[in-house]
């Protein structure tokens, strides 16, 4: 396994809803460039577009970070969403189909880890989120 390197990264404001538009584009864009199927270009704007908004309703705001990721022939892209908010304090919880601390249908980050290829989430009460993902050409 060699390590990934960057190739393609920016970062953006999670702050609005315009902000997260913004991700979901940059992210489809990266999506087309590292040659994702179809499918999975869509799982990963999906994946992305709800930790966004999640960045922004639970988090209070935060940044993203995508980047198109080289290893080998295999190409990809990984997505960072990171706050300072008031974090996850039960996360298999929060991971539960269903469940929701708010008026949402709890998919969000059950439905997001089903459909990447990579799923990270570093969280706790009082010490905000970070959720990486990533998806690789296969
Ligand atoms: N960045 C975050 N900071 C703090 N809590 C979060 C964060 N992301 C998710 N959570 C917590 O995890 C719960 C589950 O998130 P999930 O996205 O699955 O559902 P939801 O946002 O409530 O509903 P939806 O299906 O509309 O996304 C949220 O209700 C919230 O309590
Ligand atoms: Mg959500």
């Amino acid at each position: 396994m060699t390590t990934p390197t960057t190739s393609t990264g920016e970062r953006l404001p999670v702050r609005t809803d315009a902000d997260v538009v913004r991700v979901r584009q940059l992210v489809r864009t990266l999506a087309q460039q590292a040659r994702l199927s179809l499918v999975d270009q869509t799982k990963l704007v999906t994946a992305a577009s709800e930790l966004a908004r999640n960045t922004l309703v639970y988090g209070g705001g935060g940044e993203a970070e995508v980047e198109l990721v080289r290893d080998g022939a295999r190409t990809g892209v990984r997505a960072l969403f990171a706050d300072e908010g008031p974090g996850i304090p039960d996360l298999d919880l929060a991971l539960t189909d269903g469940w929701t601390s708010g008026g949402g249908l709890g998919l969000g980050l059950s439905g997001s880890r089903r459909l990447v290829q990579h799923f990270t989430i570093d969280t706790a009460a009082g010490a905000g989120t970070r959720v990486e993902i990533a998806t690789w050409t296969r």
